[in-house]
């Protein structure tokens, strides 16, 4: 058992966190990951502001224990969706990409807010802002984490900040588990590991691929949704990286996600403007890329094509090797954390 602060903060048993991962964790792996232990969140951002809230209503019919959303604070719809999370008293907030405009409303009902970082300088930002906790993400994490591994990330920001730490980027088993802690964190964010579970609607061929896959078999550009992030490597994802940036996809996309989201013109174009002024200045075309990079993202993900489709992964992707259950899963990063910790100074010469 680790008793820290992310487990005391958060009321939960392990410090261990479900990564968001848009379309991924949906309340089926969240109500698994809060029933075994650890802190579940549900990923909105692909979420209509009702289905945010009958997929929080679901969570609650299937655990009694404490959770989370996970909102990107620049796409369409963040608004609507975190104003839904507050109403339902949702308790932890975690947001990334952006600037949290409703930390004194979480606070009010007793919740947490929790901002993701990949800079250390944005670290001492989001804790003025009045985040209670942090997500470091390293270089090796799926999907976003900038040029600093979680080996150099980790100890910079635990000397910066006073906050409660939550590693984020490479974390798969015990001994990433027990090495996060040494390095000033109080647990673990789980992204890529989590998604080969038993209960991670992970279309199996790509379960299978992220299983099959070494250490080298991730790409990182900013090809794939518009800012810089890290896919496994399929034949798509090598011809995106080869190809750079399909505008009149791009513009495609962006209508379908207008059209999928309900937005008006107006509110299409103002989302775009807002993503212009957002702290690392996104650009206008980001909105767009974003549309093509999750097309290909859902296809992965609902079809199993391995051809045409492009899924999110982290360079832990080497390191998995089955498709436990969460609870399996949960119970052995926790054991193999144990012993990694009692082995530690126990060599005899
Ligand atoms: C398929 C997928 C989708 C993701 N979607 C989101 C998301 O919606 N919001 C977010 O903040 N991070 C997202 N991430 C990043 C994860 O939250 C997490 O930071 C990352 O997976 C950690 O690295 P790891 O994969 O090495 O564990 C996603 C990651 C993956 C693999």
């Amino acid at each position: 058992m680790f008793k820290t602060r992310m487990t005391q903060m958060f009321g939960i048993r392990h410090p261990i966190m479900l990564a968001g991962m848009n379309w991924i964790t949906e309340p089926k792996l969240v109500a698994a990951v809060c029933n075994a232990g650890g802190l579940g969140l549900l990923a909105i951002a692909r979420c209509t502001p009702q289905e945010t809230r009958e997929s929080i209503r679901q969570i609650r019919q299937m655990t009694d224990k404490p959770f989370g959303i996970n909102q990107i604070l620049i796409g369409p719809g963040a608004k609507e969706n975190i104003a839904v999370a507050i109403e339902e008293k949702v308790p932890v907030i975690n947001y990334s990409l952006g600037k949290p405009w409703f930390v004194n409303d979480v606070h009010a009902y007793g919740g947490k807010v929790v901002g993701t970082i990949a800079i250390a300088k944005h670290a001492a930002k989001a804790v003025q802002m009045g985040c209670d906790a942090l997500v470091i993400t390293g270089h090796e994490a799926a999907a976003h984490g900038a040029a600093a591994t979680s080996m150099v990330l980790i100890p910079i920001v635990a000397s910066m900040v006073k906050v409660p730490l939550i590693a984020a980027g490479g974390f798969y088993d015990g001994r990433g588990l027990a090495a996060a802690l040494a390095l000033g964190a109080d647990g673990i964010s789980m992204g890529s590991r989590f998604m080969v579970v038993k209960e991670s609607m992970v279309h199996d061929n790509f379960k299978i691929l992220c299983i099959e896959a070494t250490e080298q078999d991730t790409l990182y550009g900013n090809v794939f949704d518009g800012m810089d992030g890290r896919v496994l490597k399929t034949k798509e994802a090598q011809a995106m990286l080869k190809r750079g940036f399909p505008v009149v996809d791009a513009f495609r996309g962006a209508l379908l996600i207008k059209r999928l989201m309900n937005l008006s013109f107006a509110k299409f174009l103002g989302v775009s403007i807002e993503m212009l002024r957002a702290e690392e200045g996104h650009p206008l075309m980001v909105l767009a890329r974003q549309a093509v990079g999750n097309m290909k993202h859902l296809k992965a993900l609902t079809e199993g094509d391995v051809e045409g489709g492009i899924l999110f992964a982290g360079q832990c992707c080497g390191g998995i090797t089955d498709n436990p259950t969460t609870k399996e899963l949960i119970d052995r990063v926790i054991s193999e954390a144990e012993t990694a910790l009692a082995n530690m100074n126990s060599f005899k010469a």
